[in-house]
């Protein structure tokens, strides 16, 4: 049995096709004053690409974090129409998302893709969110597991272990994204603590130590019953994170159960 030593959630909000100039310097500045106390969570947002920049302008002075919502598997070169982790790096966002359901459904992303782009994202030193999740039919065939590690093979066996140092998991269960269910506490635990056993083969310490988020539906009201479990250490939010007041309380829930 491995233990997770995990003490700092990370709540991400992953804001997908959504936002503006005015709703994000709205947004940024209502949520600083909202979480002003708050020190023990890891804070971030996945704005659209094209607004990092003007995100990290509003966010001065203010440890929220930003990360990027995809990348390119290059760093530089004639590959119209990509941007490059230096690029993110260079505007200043410390994650990136990688190999969301949504990249891996409507963009073909395979497993092979997501680990060059995961491999490049370390290269640059960001961090990498590596999504995996099974979709329904993968769950009531039981074959939730398999996915799961085909998904962390793809990069452990071609990078190794190593490569999980500092990166963060979040599994993402494509049947509980956006559509107001999420699945039962002991049912995500159970895989998390999987996940953490499958890379303490490897590696005990960097099993201990990284960070698997769930995914899918989180709101106020599920939130604390996801985060008391033992192996989940923060949450990646899509629709929940949009409104600033959502996010905060969320934030605050998080922090309160974290902390007793
Ligand atoms: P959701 O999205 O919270 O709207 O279900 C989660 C995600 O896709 O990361």
């Amino acid at each position: 049995m491995i233990n997770n030593v995990q003490k700092y959630p990370l709540i991400v909000g992953n804001w997908k096709l959504h936002g503006s100039k005015r709703m994000i310097k709205d947004f940024i500045l209502s949520l600083k004053y909202e979480i002003r106390h708050i020190t023990s969570c890891g804070i971030v947002i996945a704005p659209p690409v094209i607004y990092l920049d003007f995100a990290q302008y509003c966010l001065n002075n203010s440890n929220i974090m930003l990360s990027a919502q995809n990348v390119d598997v290059h760093n530089e070169g004639a590959f119209t129409g990509e941007i490059s982790a230096e690029m993110i790096k260079d505007v200043g966002a410390k994650y990136i998302i990688i190999g969301h359901s949504e990249r891996r459904i409507y963009h073909d992303e395979n497993n092979n893709i997501i680990a060059k782009k995961f491999w490049i994202t370390k290269q640059v030193g960001l961090i990498p969110i590596l999504c995996i999740g099974e979709n329904k039919e993968e769950y009531l065939s039981n074959k939730t597991i398999e996915v799961c590690v085909q998904q962390i093979d793809a990069i452990l066996h071609r990078f190794g272990i190593k490569a999980f140092d500092n990166s963060v998991i979040a599994y993402e269960p494509l049947w509980a994204i956006g559509n107001q269910v999420s699945p039962d506490p002991d049912y995500v635990q159970s895989i998390h603590q999987y996940i953490r056993q499958y890379l303490a083969k490897y590696d005990k310490n960097i099993a201990q130590k990284i960070i698997i988020q769930y995914g899918g539906s989180v709101n106020v009201n599920n939130v604390v019953g996801l985060l008391e479990k033992t192996d989940i250490n923060g949450v990646l939010i899509g629709g929940a994170s949009l409104k600033y007041d959502i996010f905060s309380n969320i934030v605050k829930i998080i922090e309160k159960t974290k902390n007793i």
